[in-house]
């Protein structure tokens, strides 16, 4: 999978790659690659924002820089980029970021994260190049970098090679095994601590049961919404 991240801060990726299960997937023949959109801008003093019309505050990423950057970048016109690639805006008010999101990308072969800044996107940006516009959560934070590591990070993780255990990934929380509820709780040595003693069943070595008990407790948390 080849998964680029157009960014004004590249170097923060930096850190990003070397984590464990991003650098076992890009070991394994997937690409990471940070995009610096200030290169491309064709406006003097690397400028990239402008104010809004019709006023506020903050400043807005502009259509023609992006524009300009994606053309450098893939020598295409962004128009017709996103026919060929899912290229996605982070922002607060896309679609919310789940599972089945992640598996959607997952089996994409190539995917372009757009990160905002300031007061985000100029709207034309969302319109016309992108196919998606993709939230982390309802609420705000100063720029697209972090969601675009947390959609990386999901994405990478589910891919063959990026964990060490095949059955890693397949069922975690809210995995299709799973039927889309959080994992169950787990337990390690010592067995008993401070009077707090492990479930019995986890001990009995009983198959069958611990996978019930377990799918039990999965079904528990998710009628109850605590993860
Ligand atoms: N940029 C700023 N806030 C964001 C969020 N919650 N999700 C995705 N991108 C963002």
């Amino acid at each position: 999978m080849q998964i680029d991240v157009v960014t004004l801060f590249p170097q923060w990726f930096d850190w990003f790659r070397g984590q464990r299960h991003v650098a076992n997937a890009l070991e394994a023949g997937h690409d990471l690659r940070a995009l610096d959109l200030r290169e491309h801008t064709p406006l003097t003093g690397g400028q990239v924002d402008d104010t809004p019309f019709g006023g506020g505050a903050g400043m807005v990423l502009r259509v023609d820089v992006m524009d300009h950057a994606l053309r450098a970048f893939y020598d295409t016109d962004p128009v017709e980029l996103r026919k060929e690639r899912r290229v996605i805006a982070l922002t607060p008010g896309g679609r919310m970021l789940d599972d089945g999101l992640v598996d959607e990308l997952a089996a994409e072969p190539a995917v372009t994260l757009l990160c905002g800044r300031y007061e985000g996107f100029d709207e034309r940006i969302v319109q016309h190049f992108c196919s998606d516009a993709v939230s982390i959560g309802r609420y705000v934070i100063a720029g697209g970098e972090l969601a675009a590591m947390v959609v990386c990070d999901a994405v990478l993780r589910k891919l063959p090679g990026a964990l060490g255990h095949v059955d890693s990934a397949a069922e975690e929380s809210f995995s299709v095994a799973l039927g889309g509820d959080p994992e169950y709780p787990h337990y390690t040595r010592p067995a008993e601590y401070r009077g707090w003693s492990v479930p019995e069943v986890l001990l009995s070595g009983h198959h069958e049961e611990i996978r019930r008990w377990r799918r039990a407790r999965s079904r528990e948390r998710g009628a109850s919404g605590t993860a």
